[in-house]
């Protein structure tokens, strides 16, 4: 169970620990500044119906009522330690599980903390405004939901930095409290997550497409020979999962209003689709594309030593690893990456070690088709001859083998000037922003009341109907 009477809630026992617990309770100020200057807007007096962890159990674990966001309880907790979990994989295979940190891998794995910690606050920074035009009131609990558990990621991150890294590692929490996403000067760390969340169907796709990176990530680092990371993601893991139902059904959600309109009004062409006030498929399909291929880039290079390094010293390995049937080493093993040779992409073997970026991609790609299925049956049941498509991995892509070369959604190879001229069919154009946003001028905050354009959810959080009063208004 967790302890709340602490100042900093915890199951790690870190009152036994008075050093680092005085280090932690001296960065928990700058971290409440951190939320008062960059969090939710103007939500200090709000009380909302939230969940809380109250153990890390697999049962039970969420506790829900009114919570005033600043006093949400973010600590630190881990799964609990396996004694006899061993590496899996890389040539330490079989030893048993690092508790401390190896001295050689110091650096590598400090590097890869700091480079997931520093996603949580980009996304809580990335979506500060659309508080203001939520959708219901249903909406707003859940976007705030996902922002405290984004900030408790990050304290989870830190309480790995300040536990294992000494004075690097405090540096290194300070500096996730001062980047800013989308900041000139000092950005966040990740390009995905310094792109601007100005509406609510980027919400919505972001949670679907970006906080699934975020999953496989942490899958991939829940595999970890370093103990305490792995116990630190699995429990991680288990909040991530409703960031994605909140996108997926988000998504779903305005296809499904889109869908009545159109067929209760018989109508197909956008213009005729907007002018209901809904969003046009066309224009859905145009977010996807962005959020797919800037998500896309996440996974790094398609041939990377460093992946390669990661793996095989144990720090990081790849999605459900043990669930794998091979020699968890990959000596041996190719894998296929894709290139562009003149305007052809053609694909070819590399040592599968060096590929793993590329295939934890294709893992999450899988999951993305299975997404897209449903939305699309959505549109089907509607009986809209329309259906979403994921573009080609190539496609406005600025990281790995893609990157410089400009794809279409079809898997062409144009010359730039070519591309340039069909961007907007391709991506959102201003134009698209701003209808958009138009629709989405101000909160709605009447209990069961929902914005035109998108369709109520089919049930509501923790068993409450959906005119339940998730948010408090003061
Ligand atoms: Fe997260
Ligand atoms: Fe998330």
């Amino acid at each position: 169970m967790i302890d709340y009477t602490e100042r900093i809630p915890n199951n790690v026992d870190l009152g036994r620990d008075r050093v680092l617990q005085r280090a932690l309770e001296h960065w928990q100020p700058g971290y409440l500044n951190w939320w008062y200057e960059t969090g939710p807007r103007d939500t200090s007096a709000l009380e909302v119906y939230l969940r809380t962890a109250t153990s890390v159990e697999p049962d039970g674990w969420a506790q829900f009522g009114y919570v005033r966001m600043p006093e949400y309880r973010w600590g630190i907790f881990l799964q609990p330690r396996d004694e006899i979990r061993a590496i899996n994989f890389g040539v330490r295979k079989g030893q048993p599980a690092w508790q401390e940190v190896p001295g050689e891998l110091r650096s590598a794995l400090r590097r890869i903390i700091v480079t997931q910690g520093d996603t949580e606050p980009a996304s809580v920074e990335q979506q500060k405004m659309l508080g203001m035009s939520s959708p219901s009131l249903y909406d707003l609990r859940n976007i705030f939901q996902v922002n405290v558990e984004e900030g408790r990621h990050l304290w989870a991150m830190v309480y790995l930095l300040h536990r294992y890294f000494g004075r690097d590692g405090r540096e290194e929490a300070e500096a996730l409290l001062e980047r800013r996403s989308g900041d000139a000067d000092n950005p966040r760390i990740l390009g995905a997550f310094n792109e601007p969340t100005p509406d609510w169907l980027a919400f919505f796709m972001f949670t679907f497409f970006t906080d699934r990176d975020g999953k496989f990530q942490l899958c991939a680092l829940a595999e970890s020979g370093f103990d305490p990371l792995a116990r630190t993601c699995r429990f991680m893991l288990t909040e991530e999962a409703h960031h994605m139902f909140v996108g997926e059904t988000g998504v779903g959600r305005i296809i499904q209003r889109t869908c009545e309109v159109m067929k209760e009004d018989k109508i197909d062409d956008p213009s005729d689709v907007r002018a209901m006030g809904v969003i046009d498929l066309q224009t859905i399909q145009r977010y996807l594309n962005f959020h797919y291929s800037v998500t896309l880039d996440l996974y790094g290079s398609d041939v990377s030593s460093n992946a390669a390094n990661y793996y095989t010293s144990g720090l990081k390995g790849r999605y459900e690893e043990t669930k794998i049937g091979d020699d968890h080493l990959l000596s041996d093993a190719e894998y296929p990456v894709s290139e562009v040779i003149g305007n052809k992409i053609v694909s070819k073997n590399v040592p599968a070690l060096t590929a793993l970026n590329e295939r934890l991609r294709d893992d999450y790609i899988h999951e993305i088709e299975a997404g897209l299925r449903r939305w699309n049956r959505i549109i089907e049941s509607a009986g809209i001859p329309f259906r979403l498509d994921l573009p080609h991995k190539g496609f406005h892509r600025q990281i790995g083998n893609f990157a410089g070369h400009y794809i279409s959604p079809q898997g062409e190879v144009l010359s730039q000037e070519a591309w340039k001229k069909r961007e907007f069919e391709w991506l959102a154009s201003p134009q698209d922003h701003a209808y958009v946003q138009s629709l989405m001028s101000g909160p709605v905050v009447e209990p069961g009341k929902f914005a035109n354009w998108i369709a109520p959810p089919r049930r509501g959080i923790n068993n409450q109907p959906l005119n339940f009063q998730y948010v408090r208004f003061n």
